[in-house]
């Protein structure tokens, strides 16, 4: 069988983003030709129409495909052939600009790959969501960690039941990267993710708490029912949060936190996740990625680590190994397990027939909806002396 079938060749990408300088542009390109499943072959990659050209060689873009802008790259491309058009748009810019990109090249009939969070605020997601569900493209969030295999394994448990009903969920992403001003020596990517017109309403929640409460909702499926939340600036001058905690209540009864850090000395990108159940409990780290850690009164603590081959794991945790048990995968091979599903839904559209929207392995605009109605939710919370708000939103409903 080729690949992608039944298209029997590589879809090509049309990255937007991912200039000299920048940070997350170069890992797509690298997920989403890592299985050998895509090539760049279009790029606006940068804000900067000289230096969007200049970065093209970079990733070995035909100067031709290289564009001034993305709305000259949609242009441009669909007026192609269909044999050498772009297939998909994958969107690394600065938030304030994710929509009228996404918007722009689902109108166009492209698929997407939006990065997090999807949107600048609640109106605009709700607006993105509308057009995706009109249209019969693929849609994309990339809430990356839930592309870990060890994360599709607990994924899997926990909605089997392994772990009994769910009581409680502790998520924190702790980084120290902010802890000084990088923003008034005009760090690139210090300077937009603190400046609110740029970001949106919140700085660290937006940033990565987005992440800790999407893998808690991904991995236990726990519906919302209201939050509470406390935000802080702790460096003098910042106009955006880099501190904060929530606190959420779930339908079911169970309970929720989800902190966020970029200020807490020495500490990289310590994204941590325990999960409490009636049965057992796991406790799951992205800094040690390839291991899990479960847990059973009375017994011994069970180590989890990615096994391919192992009898501990299940389908959903296996499919997503590439390599043997004790050879590394990280944040890049989970990258590419959210891209290597949106190419499945790709190639499965090309069959014919409808593109499954809701229920999908990978982070799709539904979870980029509840990621901006989350944010609101808290930055709302906060202003109101941390008062308990509603979290429930329609797109949380599957
Ligand atoms: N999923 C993750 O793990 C992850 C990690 C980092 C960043 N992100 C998200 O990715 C996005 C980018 O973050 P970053 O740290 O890479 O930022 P960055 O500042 O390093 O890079 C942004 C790039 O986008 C370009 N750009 C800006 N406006 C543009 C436009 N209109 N057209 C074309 N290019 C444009 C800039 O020139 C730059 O090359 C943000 O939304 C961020 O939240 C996600």
């Amino acid at each position: 069988m080729g690949i992608n079938s039944p298209l029997n060749r590589k879809l090509r990408m049309g990255l937007v983003g991912g200039g000299q300088g920048s940070f997350i542009g170069r890992v797509h390109s690298i997920a989403a030709c890592l299985d050998n499943r895509a090539v760049v072959t279009a790029g606006a990659l940068s804000s900067n129409p000289e230096r969007s050209k200049a970065s093209a060689p970079d990733y070995d873009i035909d100067p031709a495909r290289a564009y001034g802008s993305y709305q000259e790259m949609l242009d441009a491309e669909a007026k192609l052939p269909e044999g050498e058009r772009i297939d998909f748009v994958s969107v690394t810019t600065p938030n304030h600009t994710h929509f009228e990109i996404a918007k722009a090249a689902v109108e166009a009939g492209f698929h997407v790959v939006c990065d997090k969070p999807m949107t600048f605020d609640l109106a605009q997601a709700e607006s993105l969501l509308e057009s995706v569900q009109k249209s019969n493209v693929v849609f994309a969030v990339t809430h990356n960690y839930t592309g870990y295999p060890l994360i599709r394994q607990a994924r899997e448990m926990i909605l089997g039941g392994e772990l009994g009903e769910i009581n409680a969920i502790r998520s924190q992403y702790i980084q120290g990267w902010l802890r000084t001003s990088l923003e008034a020596e005009d760090q690139k990517q210090a300077a937009w993710r603190t400046d609110p017109s740029k970001s949106g309403a919140a700085g660290a929640f937006g940033d990565i708490a987005t992440h800790a409460y999407n893998l808690g909702r991904y991995m236990t499926g726990l519906l919302p029912d209201s939050v509470s939340c406390s935000l802080k600036s702790f460096v003098e001058g910042r106009r955006l949060d880099d501190y904060g905690t929530a606190v959420i209540r779930y339908e079911n009864g169970g309970l929720g936190t989800v902190t966020a850090s970029q200020i807490s000395h020495g500490r990289e990108n310590d994204f941590e996740i325990e999960i409490d159940g009636t049965k057992g409990s796991l406790r799951w780290r992205q800094e040690n990625p390839n291991e899990m850690i479960v847990r059973r009164n009375g017994s011994p603590h069970q180590i989890y680590t990615r096994d391919p081959g192992g009898s501990h794991m299940n389908g959903s945790g296996a499919a997503a190994c590439r390599l043997p048990a004790g050879h590394p995968e990280a944040f890049f091979e989970a990258f590419a397990n959210i891209y290597a599903a949106v190419f499945d839904a790709i190639a499965k559209r090309a069959e014919g027939g409808p593109v499954e929207k809701r229920d999908t392995i990978y982070p799709n605009v539904f979870d980029g909806v509840e990621g901006m109605y989350f944010i609101q939710q808290c930055v709302e919370s906060n202003i109101q002396n941390s008062a308990w708000l509603p979290l429930k939103h329609e797109a949380a409903r599957r």
